[in-house]
């Protein structure tokens, strides 16, 4: 097995082969993850709410991420490291984007992902033009909640659907490597994935774009509360974790997850 690489993901997406991505924050589960079969691992900034049990992604810090980077990589042999830019860290100036997004890659991040469309292109611009990959978030962007007015499904009118694919195609303008739908309609997410020549990430998105992301402990069925309607349970019925994570790798190749009736918006 050669170890999951940018131009690999972009064939993936080429030939329609699905890309299974899961957040992970530590080496334990890295390596399990790796061992999975998971193409891609994401220190996601949900770390605020997952193992620091806080109400919003806001208070995230640079050293959290770049603490749960370094352990995540030693954990890992074959996957992609996708590290968030956590809020205030990328939004003051393309300067303080790329000294965080460089502390991340020296924590051991292939790529970083950061929130937003429109002011985000010239920092994506900036950051991929010195060699590091960015991954774009869109749609529903956790650190905006506020601005966003709740927990919100993004793109439903033809303004934000609209918005939403010219954003895209700005991003990817400026050397996006990567985008990731958060809670969108599922058709519109197919229509962008269909016209995107980079991989398209979803999570509430839809089965039509070219890879699936979810929460670790969400899917685990771990997580404390009501979960959002996009997210399945691949725990139950399993007798280890590692045959959850198994089943989810199988489901995302196989397009049996998401359903969209089910899942999607
Ligand atoms: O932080 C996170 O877990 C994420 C995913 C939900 C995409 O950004
Ligand atoms: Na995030």
């Amino acid at each position: 097995r050669k170890a999951t690489t940018l131009p690999r993901l972009a064939q993936m997406h080429a030939r329609g082969e699905k890309i299974a991505m899961l957040t992970c924050y530590d080496a334990a589960f890295a390596s399990l993850l790796d061992e999975a079969g998971v193409d891609m691992l994401l220190i996601g900034d949900s770390l605020g709410n997952v193992l620091q049990g806080r109400g919003s992604t806001a208070p995230v810090s640079l050293d959290d991420m770049v603490y749960h980077t370094t352990c995540v990589r030693r954990g890992v042999k074959w996957a992609f490291v996708v590290a968030d830019l956590p809020f205030d860290s990328y939004h003051a100036s393309r300067e303080e984007a790329w000294k965080s997004s460089a502390a991340l890659v020296k924590a051991g991040a292939h790529m970083v992902k950061l929130e937003g469309g429109g002011w985000t292109a010239e920092t994506v611009r900036f950051i991929s033009e010195r060699g590091i990959p960015v991954c774009c978030h869109l749609g529903f962007t956790p650190q905006t909640v506020t601005s966003l007015g709740g927990f919100r499904v993004q793109g439903r009118d033809e303004a934000g659907a609209a918005r939403m694919k010219r954003e895209s195609q700005e991003l990817i303008d400026a050397g996006a490597a990567m985008l990731l739908y958060e809670m969108v309609p599922a058709a519109l997410a197919a229509e962008i994935t269909a016209a995107s020549p980079v991989p398209v990430i979803g999570i509430g998105a839809g089965v039509g774009t070219s890879g699936q992301v979810l929460v670790l402990h969400d899917m685990l069925n771990i997580t404390p509360g009501k979960k959002p309607r996009f997210v399945k349970d691949f725990m139950t019925g399993k007798d280890s974790v590692k045959a959850a994570i198994q089943g989810y790798v199988t489901e995302v190749k196989a397009r049996t997850f998401p359903v969209d009736a089910v899942h999607g918006f």
